[in-house]
């Protein structure tokens, strides 16, 4: 704590969701009571509020109880894990989907049944916290690529078959940045992991829902190349809990191996069932992603005629850079004032020098949100 400056320092804000803004209820000290457009959390397409979502985990736990009450080997699995591994591996066209209770979770699991001490892991230099847990945990060496930078991946793939011939790296991504909005080209990524004999694991947590053919993420359609997939269900699917997806050999190295898998308590059925409620609205409205896509597009360029330059990027994230905390900051407040909730990312969620405004394009924001956003934003100083 001693070494955490002032603005740095972060605070637990408590919020009532609404239908279309949040309430901040309490914030510190003070029992505030606003009303703030949420342009900050993940909920993409708003399912988190779904009725359909809502009555689904409401039935499951009605006829199951609200917690699993065992591990998944144990006497957690239900017949809704079962029916949501099946139906999200067929959606992804994967041989096994294996559940966790969260993306944190999965991550790590992913990095440990991909990775020992004698691996090479060569990542992304923006990947999420968790992955890099999940490096550290399995003892593995790392090494990182410039973000997104394909010829920066290879020198360091060249590099490691002069150096280890007979070791096979792991090579990590995500397929939408977190806190950039960025996404790699997959594709050549897992062209190279090919040609080079990488595994490779996909952290597709903020693209599933949103970006790909149908919303079913950058690695949908590309199946030579990529060793595992990640996702999770916090996120566009508006519910909670993650998975892997991956072939039966690795799945069930997983199942077997893995404890981030099997020494904890299995995914809450009511959020299993809540979650297949939102797989099957994606799959008979398979144009959702694509519209907020378009709509993200629509965002960015009318920041970029005030002066924002925004990193170039499809999705619903949209990251404009301030420079310091203090900066940041002060934006956040300014907009919160006028009603618009965004929240200074600073470091060491992000690197030195680059706090900033996350903004996310959600699909059922109220009319004339980016307007108002513009006219408070202003132009870039
Ligand atoms: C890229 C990425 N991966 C994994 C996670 C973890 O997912 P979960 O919130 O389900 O633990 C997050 C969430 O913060 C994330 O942003």
């Amino acid at each position: 704590m001693k070494n955490i400056p002032k603005s740095r320092l972060r605070k637990l804000r408590t919020w009532k969701p609404g239908d279309k803004a949040f309430q901040l209820i309490s914030s510190g000290k003070n029992n505030e009571s606003i009303s703030l457009i949420d342009l900050a959390s993940n909920d993409y397409l708003g399912l988190s509020q779904d009725p359909r979502l809502i009555e689904a985990a409401h039935k499951t736990m009605l006829s199951e109880g609200v917690g699993s009450g065992g591990s998944r080997l144990v006497t957690g699995s239900r017949p809704i894990h079962d029916r949501l591994e099946k139906e999200l591996g067929q959606w992804l066209g994967v041989e096994r989907v294996l559940l966790f209770p969260s993306g944190f979770q999965a991550n790590l699991a992913a990095v440990c049944a991909l990775a020992n001490r004698k691996t090479l892991v060569i990542t992304d230099k923006l990947i999420h916290h968790s992955l890099l847990v999940g490096i550290k945990a399995s003892g593995a060496k790392i090494k990182r690529y410039a973000h997104n930078n394909i010829n920066d991946l290879e020198r360091l793939l060249q590099n490691s078959v002069l150096e280890e011939p007979n070791q096979t790296p792991l090579v990590i991504t995500e397929s939408l940045f977190s806190m950039e909005g960025t996404s790699p080209d997959i594709k050549k990524i897992a062209r190279l992991c090919e040609n080079y004999q990488a595994r490779l694991l996909v952290d597709e947590a903020h693209a599933l829902g949103v970006l790909g053919s149908q919303g079913r993420g950058l690695c949908h359609g590309t199946s030579k190349g990529i060793t595992m997939i990640s996702g999770t269900f916090g996120k566009a699917f508006g519910s909670g809990g993650a998975f892997l997806a991956t072939n039966n050999t690795f799945g069930e190295h997983v199942l077997q191996t893995s404890g981030a898998f099997r020494y904890t308590t299995a995914l809450a059925p009511p959020l299993a069932s809540a979650t297949l409620e939102a797989l099957r609205l994606l799959k008979s409205n398979p144009q959702k992603g694509q519209r907020l896509q378009e709509e993200s597009m629509i965002w960015r360029s009318e920041f970029a005629k005030q002066g924002w330059n925004c990193p170039r990027a499809i999705g619903p994230i949209i990251s404009l850079k301030l420079g310091s905390d203090e900066q940041a900051l002060k934006k956040q407040y300014e907009l919160e004032e006028h009603g618009l909730l965004t929240i200074a990312i600073r470091p060491p969620t992000v690197p030195e020098g680059t706090s900033r405004l996350r903004l996310i394009v959600r699909s059922n924001l109220p009319k004339n949100t980016l307007q108002k956003l513009l006219f408070h934003l202003g132009e870039k100083q």
